[in-house]
Order: C-alpha cells, then sequence, then structure tokens
C-alpha cells in the first residue's frame, strides 16, 4: 500500500492515495449533468472536467469515526454532505464501515441516503504494489480481470459511451497476464473503466493480482458493475511514501471498483440516480493471501 505519515499531504491535488472518494468517483464531463429537466453545475479539477467529487471531495472533509465495538473489529465513517456541495444537489447522508473479515479481507460497506434526487457514486483509491517495495514497478505483476468488455475514452479520459470488447486487445485481462507486457501500447498506460461480466449487485469476485516475486495475491470482491485499472500513470516522484521513497510512474496501481465514469451523461451506462427513500448500498472486499 502506498500512503503518507502525516495528514498534511493528504490534503493537497491528487494522487488520493488510500482516499474515499465521493460524491462521484472518477470524471463528469464538463462537469455537468441533469436530473429530469434540471441541469447541475459541479466544480472543475480536472481540466474541463469534475474528477472524484471536485476541488473537496469526499477525500478532504472530516467525516466523524466510530469503532464498531462487535465480534469483528470494524471502523464506522460518517459523513453529511450539505445540499450544494461541490455542486451537488441534495442533503447526502453518508456512512462507510470498514471491517476485516475472517479470511484476510478487507470489507469495505458503502451506504448513502438522500432528501432530493441526486448522484452517488462512491470508492476506495488504495494504491496497491505487492512487492512492498515502490522502488520497484508494478511491470511484472499478472492482473486478472473479470471483464469482456471496456469503456474507451476521448482525450481527457471521459468515456465515449461505447462499450467495446477486450478480446484482440491490450485491455483483455480475462487470463493473468503481466501488466507490462502491453502497457506501453496504450497511450499514457491503463486508466480505464472495465464493465465487469455477470455483474447483478452480488458480491462477486473480478479482479485478481499476482506478484510472482513475493507469491503476494490481493483479491477484489465487489457489488459493482465497473472497475477503474489505474497503473499509476500520473505519478511522477512528487509525492514521497510513508517509506521515505518518492512515488514513481506506474510503481503502484489502483483497482476502483465503481459505477462507470461519466454515467450521469450516458442513459446507456448502468444509473447513478439516488432518489428520496431509496437507499445506495455496495459492497467491496480487498483480500490478501499467499500462494503455496
Ligand atoms: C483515477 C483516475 C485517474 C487519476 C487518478 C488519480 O484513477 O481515473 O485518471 O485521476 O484517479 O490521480
Amino acid at each position: 500500500m502506498v500512503g503518507f505519515d502525516s495528514v498534511g499531504p493528504y490534503l493537497q491535488s491528487p494522487p488520493y492515495f488510500g482516499a474515499l472518494i465521493g460524491r462521484y468517483s472518477n470524471r463528469i464531463a464538463a462537469g455537468k449533468f441533469s436530473i429530469g429537466d434540471k441541469q447541475y453545475t459541479l466544480a472543475t479539477n480536472n481540466g474541463a472536467n469534475h474528477l472524484h467529487g471536485g476541488l473537496v471531495g469526499f477525500d478532504k472533509v472530516i467525516w466523524t469515526a466510530a469503532p464498531i465495538t462487535d465480534s469483528i473489529p470494524s471502523l464506522s465513517l460518517s459523513y453529511l454532505s450539505k445540499d450544494g456541495e461541490e455542486g451537488y444537489p441534495g442533503n447526502l447522508q453518508v456512512q462507510v464501515i470498514y471491517s476485516l473479515t475472517d479470511d484476510d479481507g478487507l470489507r469495505i460497506q458503502y451506504e448513502a441516503t438522500t432528501d432530493q434526487p441526486t448522484i452517488v457514486n462512491l470508492t476506495n483509491h488504495s494504491y496497491f504494489n505487492l512487492t512492498g517495495d515502490t522502488k520497484q514497478t508494478i511491470r511484472q505483476h499478472l492482473l486478472q480481470l473479470n471483464a469482456d468488455g471496456y469503456t474507451p475514452v476521448d482525450k481527457g479520459l471521459i468515456p465515449t459511451g461505447e462499450i467495446r470488447p477486450v478480446a484482440g486487445t491490450p485491455f483483455d485481462f480475462r487470463t493473468a497476464t503481466a501488466i507490462g507486457s502491453r502497457m506501453d501500447s496504450v497511450e499514457g498506460g491503463y486508466d480505464h473503466n472495465y464493465v465487469l461480466t455477470n455483474a447483478n449487485g452480488s458480491l462477486q469476485k473480478v479482479a485478481t493480482l499476482t506478484e510472482p516475486g513475493s507469491g503476494r495475491i490481493l483479491e477484489v470482491w465487489t457489488t459493482e458493475p465497473g472497475i477503474q485499472f489505474y497503473s499509476g500513470n500520473f505519478l511522477d516522484g512528487k509525492f514521497v511514501n510513508h517509506t521515505g521513497t518518492p512515488v514513481q510512474l506506474h510503481t503502484a496501481l489502483c483497482l476502483e471498483t465503481q459505477h462507470f465514469p461519466d454515467s450521469p451523461n450516458k442513459k446507456e451506462f448502468p444509473s447513478t440516480l439516488l432518489e428520496p427513500g431509496k437507499k445506495y448500498v455496495t459492497e467491496t472486499i480487498y483480500k490478501i493471501s499467499v500462494a503455496k
């Protein structure tokens, strides 16, 4: 995992090390969307686009933390995002529970309710390098993704709306493949939303990351229909890990479970609308093991 050893750097702009992202993970084109005939304008913080909740996203706000005294060690974080925050409609009450599973998983359960129709898409932006040493790149890591398709993007990393089959492309990770084997043929590296096969809202294993040297394995389980595979393309040594190592290009990666980027403007993508009286509920588990 990659992170800082003090709170200060977390309050700067990217890279969102280990962050809880909201209200909307990834991008919304031009920071604009409509619900019914009402148009909303969000803060833009990534060129012309809205990224990861805006200027002060959920990664930079103060959450109320409470331990849950149960048989399983858990932490509850809650936050009321006020109507109009970063341009989003509705008072959004959010609760995120982190707990350990008895098979070496970190379970993250997200819940939210609203008092006005709004959009929600929460994720976790942890970075991984399974060598345990961020001086090494993630090129040798083997990635397997249960995704037959992905959402191609334009120059600003906004999906075009197409769901393109991965077959025969450098995006095909249906069988475990070294990340570095085809990364250079993808401009800038991987930063794409994968369309998870057979996603139906139930908790399923969707990704397996293996580091051959150490035998470490990370499994990602989720109820979400998509996952952003980001190969650390914007890491440039500017941020120093808690171990004192500057985090360089492609030395850590993210597997961000999510609804697809820019869904509020893409009617063909699964909806991210949340209405009053309904509850947003999703779950993701990151599970660690070592090959025998
Ligand atoms: C996500 C985005 C990337 C980048 C990182 C943070 O993965 O898709 O383009 O913004 O977050 O640096």
